[in-house]
């Protein structure tokens, strides 16, 4: 039994080896791991369903990020800093450090699942925010204030979206959205014909989240494992998640413990109180309603249609695998490949609902976007 699950792990990192060949510390490790089935053995411990090469990664990453004196830790950008990383074959170091800590590593993959926070996710979300509030009422230039609200927020870092530096950049110009100069930047190629110009992101007045297994940005442990979970290879996305977090640290948005259907009424009241009574709700969910059942998201749909009663004007912006958001047109879908994201908004105004569209499509990161005005 063991030894055929143990061939699946194998084949898996095979399999993640091939997919992300061209990063240096996780394409060479999958690859090595492939083929060591000792190396390959400390995930038959995880939970079903996890024994994923992410999740070795992570508890590997977790280890080396509480101890950066082992031998593997030179390895990480995220320890020792980008510019610092050493040429050469990982895998002596890495194997060795691996096998050496067993039993801390296999605690890990024994009772964590992998998590994340994307940080970068605030390029197509502040893009949906100004696309979601143009037809709203503006001051001359600038669009209403919003209550933010977002469904499965994880540590809540895209809520701080107006604290960051976000530029969408195509080849005509570059579209500056949230603070200029903030030390968390986020950048996004605009791929919309035509482009994005002249989008400005609403105020947030006020924020909330929901989450099944909130991370406190306080709980060193917690944090750490989300970063752990981030993979260092990727310039800019371990960077970025730390300059999020110690931004947000200081004034940490609200996340309420809870499933997402049965927590948004208090999330949303908490937005709200923090905003102007008129203001502009807006849920928000990014590759979190794709782990809810597709009974439990019609129910959700249900829940906005009934919240629109007593919110003038109600949004419900998406960044969903195709497919997710009920409602949201799936015409994009054929141009949506593996791990696309669509963007689907659904608007309330004065009780009654617009039809719903579909934005466009994005890379699931945030690398990239191609929308259009809804
Ligand atoms: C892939 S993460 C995305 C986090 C964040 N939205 C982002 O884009 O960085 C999915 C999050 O959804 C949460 N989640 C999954 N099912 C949920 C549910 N039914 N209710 C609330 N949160 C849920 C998970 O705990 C996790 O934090």
């Amino acid at each position: 039994m063991d030894s055929e699950r143990l061939a699946r792990i194998q084949r898996r990192f095979a399999e993640f080896g091939q997919e992300y060949a061209a990063l240096p510390l996780y394409g060479a490790v999958a690859r090595a791991v492939a083929d060591d089935a000792e190396a390959a053995s400390l995930l038959l411990v995880a939970r079903p369903g996890q024994a994923r090469p992410v999740l070795w990664f992570a508890a590997l990453h977790d280890l080396v990020l509480r101890h950066p004196d082992l031998p593997a830790a030179r390895w990480y950008a995220s320890v020792v800093g980008r510019e610092h990383l050493p040429p050469g074959d990982p895998w002596p170091e890495i194997r060795e450090t691996a096998m050496g800590h067993r039993a801390e590593l296999t605690d890990l993959m024994a009772t964590r699942s992998t998590q994340t926070n994307e940080v970068n996710r605030s390029v197509y979300l502040a893009a949906g925010l100004a696309l979601a509030a143009a037809d709203g009422p503006h001051r001359p230039g600038v669009p209403g204030p919003i209550a933010l609200v977002e469904l499965g927020a994880s540590a809540g870092l895209l809520l701080g979206i107006d604290r960051y530096d976000i530029e969408l950049e195509s080849g005509t110009g570059t579209t500056q959205l949230g603070r200029s100069g903030s030390p968390v930047r986020c950048r996004g190629l605009d791929r919309s014909r035509p482009p994005l110009h002249g989008l400005t992101l609403p105020p947030v007045e006020g924020r909330a989240g929901v989450d099944l297994h909130p991370v406190r940005l306080d709980d060193a442990d917690a944090v750490r494992w989300l970063m752990a979970c981030l993979w260092p290879d990727v310039p800019g996305r371990v960077e970025r998640f730390v300059a999020a977090r110690d931004l947000m640290l200081v004034d940490p948005p609200h996340v309420v413990e809870g499933d997402m259907l049965d927590a948004m009424p208090s999330a949303v009241s908490s937005a709200r109180a923090g905003s102007h009574p008129d203001a502009h709700v807006v849920v928000f969910s990014s590759w979190a309603l794709s782990y809810v059942a597709p009974e439990r998201r019609a129910d959700l749909a249900a829940a906005m249609d009934l919240l629109s009663r007593d919110v003038a004007e109600l949004s419900w912006l998406t960044a969903e695998p195709a497919g997710c958001a009920p409602g949201v047109e799936q015409a994009e879908t054929g141009r949506v490949g593996a791990g696309g994201t669509v963007l689907g908004l659904r608007r309330w105004r004065s009780g009654r609902e617009r039809p719903p569209v579909a934005l466009g499509t994005c890379h699931p990161h945030g690398e990239w976007l191609d929308l259009h005005r809804a």
